[in-house]
């Protein structure tokens, strides 16, 4: 794979460019588990950043290696922060560039997604793991809660009493359980877990780009709002679409038995 960045000696992050405009980071800090530093943190926040104004990028996607995904926030850095440092702590607007991110993001997990690093998963729009994943809130264990929406994303995404089970208890579910729960969509071997999270990007990437965009929104934005509301914000973006040339061309490349060659207009 042809590593175009970091040009760093030492980088946290490895960016990969696919075709298509599939854009993988690899976290890369194995000696700390890809324990999330701010420096790591940052870099995620800035590609992720860079990744929504380019674009000739479709699709994000972030994985560890085969064997971590992130054993959580850094704790010897976070053990540094007293009650204002947290406050006004410079990750949270971190985390809110990743979760703002209208480009679908496809998180490929392998061991540890622990604390931030579970968080990390859940910013993702879809999760595929590895059999050997692992899935924690252990924060309480550690006397102090999770910050970077675990209690909230993890509500959505398994509901109450596995959340709940989750982070009063800090103990781990396994892909199996992770899967029933709806926490993540697929399981796959760990070796071959980044082929399949990368194919799914790809398979994205190669849609009408305006169509992926609306739906990701409508989506996201459904877990905020009543039905009521999301069904309108659905509706209002079904008929955007209805005035684009991709649109035509889905429906016409339909007709005319051929495959769309959409143009992301
Ligand atoms: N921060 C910093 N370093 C970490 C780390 C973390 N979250 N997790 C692991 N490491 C380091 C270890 O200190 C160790 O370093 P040394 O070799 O220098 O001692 C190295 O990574 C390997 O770790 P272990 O020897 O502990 O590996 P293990 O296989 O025996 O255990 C583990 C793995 C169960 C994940 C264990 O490392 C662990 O419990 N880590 C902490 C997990 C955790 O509590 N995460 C939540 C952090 S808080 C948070 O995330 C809050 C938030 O976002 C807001």
């Amino acid at each position: 794979m042809p590593v175009i960045k970091p040009d760093i000696s030492d980088p946290v992050l490895l960016l990969e460019q696919h075709p298509n405009g599939v854009c993988l980071l690899r976290l890369n800090r194995p000696k700390q588990l890809n324990a999330l530093n701010n420096a790591l943190l940052g870099e995620i926040s800035n590609q992720v950043s860079i990744a929504n104004g380019d674009n000739d990028i479709r699709v994000i996607v972030i994985t560890g290696s085969e064997t971590v995904f992130a054993a959580g926030a850094d704790i010897n850095e976070m053990a540094d922060l007293d009650m204002q440092g947290v406050l006004f702590d410079k990750r949270v607007a971190y985390w809110q560039t990743i979760s703002s991110s209208q480009k679908p993001i496809v998180a490929v997990i392998n061991g540890y997604a622990y604390g931030g690093g579970c968080e990390l998963a859940m910013h993702a729009d879809i999760l595929i793991a590895g059999h050997n994943a692992k899935f924690a809130q252990p924060e309480i264990k550690l006397g102090i809660m999770p910050g970077a929406g675990g209690t909230q994303r993890l509500l959505h995404a398994v509901g109450k009493s596995l959340a709940m089970q989750m982070t009063l208890t800090g103990d781990p579910i396994n892909a199996k359980q992770a899967l029933t729960a709806g926490l993540i969509s697929e399981i796959c071997e760990p070796e071959l877990s980044l082929e399949r999270g990368l194919a799914v990007a790809n398979k994205i990437a190669k849609q009408a780009q305006l169509a992926v965009s609306l739906i990701k929104n409508s989506i996201t934005k459904a877990q905020d709002t009543d039905l009521a509301t999301g069904l309108a914000l659905e509706r209002h973006a079904f008929c955007i679409l209805a005035g684009t040339d991709d649109r035509n061309e889905g429906l016409q490349a339909f007709k005319e038995k051929r495959k769309p060659h959409y143009i992301g207009r």
